[in-house]
């Protein structure tokens, strides 16, 4: 029963996370060691109760240790708070509390009707999430720090495997706040990148590449990927984090579109968590796929790998190779060729 009680009380579990994320207790305990139950209570500010509460579900959801009164990280988060993906994971932390929290609990209905039910928790009127950011400037915000931090737990593999040695102009495809972008432009002094983006993100993703002084080899192009003509002039076309918003016929429309625009030679590459052909795992894809089917837009999840490889195949492309990632994301690496 051990493990369905979990999954039972899964939300709470991520409850407890959020909240010890929020006020600030891992911080705590990495300036201050050993502090015992009443010293946390009043570095946090909370009544003995509530303190009880939440040091109740730290340590025995193994993120605090207890002995002899004494509370102390966990390794696990020890270790993390010493490296920059400590902030990526609270970045996501808050991405899954204020954006997919309350868009899941519409999942079932959105299984039942095939479409992203969810996104009616987002206040406004545009016509899927990334259109309703921009009238919701805090959730913007959260969105932002989250994809940029997710993008970057990954990118790392991405700028090693990918060799972009014989590239000169990159397209990065629905490229959010150029995370990816900039990353592959400092890896490659070469290269020159446009991201394209919708119109109300792109004085955002602007604002970005100049902050990081890449302005002079990084553009930004105001489009819509599905329905403005595909930009040409490239040899490379990125897809990150992006066919996992829209269905497989969606995806083989715009990567038909790819194909067309690209010279003989030119290269797509799909960026973004993976699942397995068998489809029985990882379970982080799995669970990730819940924010995809009742949020973002009407189709999507996190595909398997044969499913993108068969839409790359379809919208025209003969040589495709799968590259999976190291680290605990189910991030992969399809690169195709014309
Ligand atoms: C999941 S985010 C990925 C951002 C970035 N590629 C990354 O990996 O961090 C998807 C991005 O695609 C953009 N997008 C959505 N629909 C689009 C469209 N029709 N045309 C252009 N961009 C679009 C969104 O605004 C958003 O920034």
């Amino acid at each position: 029963m051990d493990g369905l009680a979990r999954i039972l009380f899964g939300h709470a579990a991520f409850q407890y996370f959020n909240a010890a994320c929020e006020l600030g207790l891992y911080e705590v305990l990495k300036e201050k060691p050993d502090l015992t139950r009443p010293e946390i209570a009043d570095e946090l500010g909370l009544a003995e109760r509530a303190n009880d509460i939440l040091l109740l579900g730290a340590t025995s959801l193994g993120t605090l240790t207890l002995r002899d009164g004494r509370y102390r990280l966990a390794r696990i988060i020890d270790d993390l708070m010493e490296t920059p993906d400590w902030q990526r994971l609270k970045d996501t932390v808050a991405f899954e509390q204020y954006i997919v929290y309350p868009g899941q609990f519409d999942f079932t209905a959105s299984l039942r009707t095939n479409r992203n039910v969810g996104l009616r928790s987002i206040p406004g009127t545009g016509r899927d999430l990334y259109h309703r950011l921009s009238e919701n400037r805090n959730l913007e915000k959260i969105f932002y720090r989250y994809m940029r931090s997710w993008s970057e737990l990954a990118n790392r593999h991405l700028v090693e495997v990918l060799d972009l040695s014989g590239a000169r102009r990159l397209l990065d495809c629905g490229g959010g706040d150029a995370v990816n972008a900039i990353a592959l432009a400092r890896a490659h002094e070469h290269l020159e990148i446009t991201v394209l983006e919708i119109a109300p993100t792109a004085p955002m993703t602007e604002k970005k590449v100049a902050e990081a002084g890449l302005g002079g080899r990084i553009s930004v192009l105001a489009a819509d990927m599905h329905h403005d003509p595909f930009p040409t002039g490239f040899d490379t076309v990125l897809f990150a984090h992006q066919l996992v918003i829209w269905t497989p016929e969606e995806n083989t429309r715009l990567l038909r579109r790819a194909y067309r625009a690209l010279p003989d030679g030119g290269r797509v590459v799909v960026f973004n968590s993976m699942s397995n052909d068998e489809g029985d795992g990882p379970v982080v894809a799995a669970l990730d796929s819940v924010y995809f089917a009742a949020l973002p837009a009407e189709g999507g999840m996190i595909y398997s790998w044969a499913t993108h490889e068969n839409c790359l195949r379809e919208g025209g492309f003969r040589s495709v190779e799968r590259i999976p990632l190291p680290g605990w994301t189910p991030h992969g690496v399809i690169i195709a060729t014309k």
